[in-house]
């Protein structure tokens, strides 16, 4: 004859399987104890980087800006510069995984960000567009003529700007009080 398990018990058991598989799911992955995975030992110092990478790339789509607008520079000097923004569009994807989502996950005073949370929603989406611009830009660095390099410049700002429009948080400027 079998034994009755008490309710109690069942539940208490329950409850120990559910913790078992949640430990055991956490070691298969091991994310948390690998501090290599900086998604989870540094996710703060993220934000940092992919800022910083941001400005830096900002500054020198700038400057092929000036000479796409007219302004006298070397031609040669534009190709390395669209170079280098195709280098470091690359890597931006991988500066957003979603232990980095600080709109939504708890995080410190410290820590500001733009990113919006559709980035997660759709993260294959802003994936393809991080690719595409490193694509156009490693185009432009290749262009012939002045006219295609310029024209390549131009196609680098649309990128972005399509990025940023779905994926970053557009600046309000503060209301000032009547
Ligand atoms: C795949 C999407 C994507 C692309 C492409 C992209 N950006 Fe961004 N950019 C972002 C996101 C998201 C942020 C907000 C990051 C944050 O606050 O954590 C951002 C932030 C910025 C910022 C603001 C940094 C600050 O001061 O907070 C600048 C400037 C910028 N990007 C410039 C550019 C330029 C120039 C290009 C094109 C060469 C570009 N971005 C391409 C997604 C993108």
């Amino acid at each position: 004859m079998k034994k009755a398990v008490p309710a109690a018990g069942l539940a208490l058991a329950a409850a120990a399987a559910l913790a078992f598989a949640a430990t055991a799911h956490g070691q298969d992955a091991s994310p948390v104890a690998d501090p290599s995975i900086t998604a989870y030992s540094h996710a703060e110092d993220m934000v940092t980087a992919r800022i910083l990478q941001m400005v830096e790339i900002e500054a020198l789509q700038l400057r092929m800006e000036a000479y796409a607008a007219g302004a006298e520079d070397d031609p040669d000097l534009m190709r390395s510069l669209a170079y280098s923004v195709s280098s470091l569009m690359l890597a931006v994807p991988h500066l957003f995984p979603s232990t980095t989502n600080f709109m939504e996950l708890p995080h410190s005073e410290d820590v500001s960000t733009v990113a919006l949370p559709a980035i997660w929603q759709d993260f294959e989406t802003f994936y393809a567009l991080a690719i595409g611009v490193s694509d156009v830009a490693l185009e432009t660095a290749q262009a012939e003529d002045e006219a295609t390099l310029k024209a390549g410049i131009a196609a680098i700002r649309q990128g972005c700007d399509a990025c940023h429009a779905s994926f970053m948080q557009a600046y309000a400027p503060p209301i000032p009080p009547l």
